[in-house]
């Protein structure tokens, strides 16, 4: 088959990561999907800036809604952050030319996935979002491919890095909040705008994305209540220690009698639970299946190297032709979480 040719747009953390992992890994790729994979265009906003690796061998687009439109590209990877401008242009227009897009951004899903789904289908593309959810953790294939046969009652788990890990950081060592978050930004965790990691936002973005594969339904229910974590405090942390507990910050849906039901808050869970035992930048997701029972999948939530793993595992589903319909997996009606975002903030 021919070279799948990929362009890359937004050239961070993440972006430098697909690079570099395409480039180590590019035969193995190529033998587990029957299709060479190779990143032909990048874009990025300035094409001099220093970024340790040379850009010179790529077709280079300042402007990403140029490299979707004119590219000579088979999969647009969107790594630009953000829930409208740059990010949601250059994804509409590739898809309304029928290029497959791969997307590592929450925001963007959880604010116009039902649009851009829908999008993707009238043009036979895909749209995989595996790194959206909880970095490197595969949980979007797990809950899409390998939860199929399930009724699913409940998914929660700890889905942003930057707050697992100053949560862990205030505990293990004592450090103030602020320290912490700033070594979160400094090792490339936290979001471009960190109020987004520690007001609970990107937790409830993921958690949308999820509840949307778990349930395949619209959401019915009232708003996402949503609480982050800037009110906790060290004495809050040994508080819940001397009472046996580790305070950490969880998004939850959960099928209710009066319809599904999702929450996003510092919670405090028991110290010998399996929840409590995931540290650091690391994320967990539980889901609960009918059929199969609980299923707990822990791993690296944030990072350019985990969250690259994950695009680039979306990037080699194209490669194998696998062309999953979007739309009935991605038909939450968001409505509800966006009016919840606005009154709380
Ligand atoms: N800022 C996010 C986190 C990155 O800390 O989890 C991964 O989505």
């Amino acid at each position: 088959a021919e070279t799948l040719k990929v362009g890359v747009a937004g050239l961070g953390t993440v972006g430098a990561s697909v690079l570099r992992l395409l480039a180590k890994h590019g035969d193995q790729i190529a033998r587990s999907t029957g299709r060479s994979v190779s990143v032909t265009a990048v874009s990025a906003r300035d094409r001099n800036k220093d970024r340790g690796f040379d850009v010179s061998g790529f077709e280079w687009f300042t402007d990403p809604v140029e490299m979707a439109e004119k590219g000579d590209i088979d999969v647009f990877v969107e790594l630009i952050g953000g829930d409208s401008g740059p990010a949601e242009d250059s994804v509409r227009a590739a898809l309304a030319r029928g290029i497959h897009v791969v997307t590592a951004n929450k925001a963007l899903l959880a604010r116009h996935g039902v649009a851009l789904a829908e999008i993707a289908e009238a043009n036979g593309a895909c749209l995989n979002y595996e790194a959206a959810v909880a970095g490197g953790i595969p949980i979007v294939k797990t809950l899409r491919e390998s939860m199929s046969g399930n009724g699913i009652s409940r998914v929660y788990g700890i889905l942003n890095g930057t707050c697992n890990y100053i949560l862990t950081r205030m505990e293990a060592e004592g450090i103030s909040f602020e320290d912490c978050l700033s070594d979160a930004q400094r090792l490339g965790y936290a979001e471009a705008d960190p109020t987004f990691d520690i007001e609970g936002n990107d937790t409830a973005h993921k958690l949308v994305i999820l509840t949307s594969l778990a349930f395949g339904t619209r959401i019915a229910s009232d708003d996402i209540y949503l609480e982050g974590i800037t009110s906790i405090t060290t004495a809050d942390i040994q508080a819940a220690d001397e009472l046996g507990y580790r305070i950490k910050l969880l998004g939850v849906a959960q099928q209710t009698e009066t319809g599904i039901e999702q929450r996003v808050h510092p919670t405090m869970v028991p110290k010998n639970s399996a929840i409590a035992q995931v540290d650091g930048v690391l994320n967990a997701v539980a889901v609960d299946g009918d059929f199969v029972g609980e299923i707990v999948l822990a791993g690296p939530g944030a990072g350019g190297d985990a969250t690259a793993s994950a695009v680039v595992a979306d990037v080699a589903d194209v490669a194998r032709g696998d062309r999953t319909p979007v739309l009935g997996m991605l038909a939450v009606d968001l409505k509800d979480y966006q009016r919840a975002r606005m009154r709380l903030h």
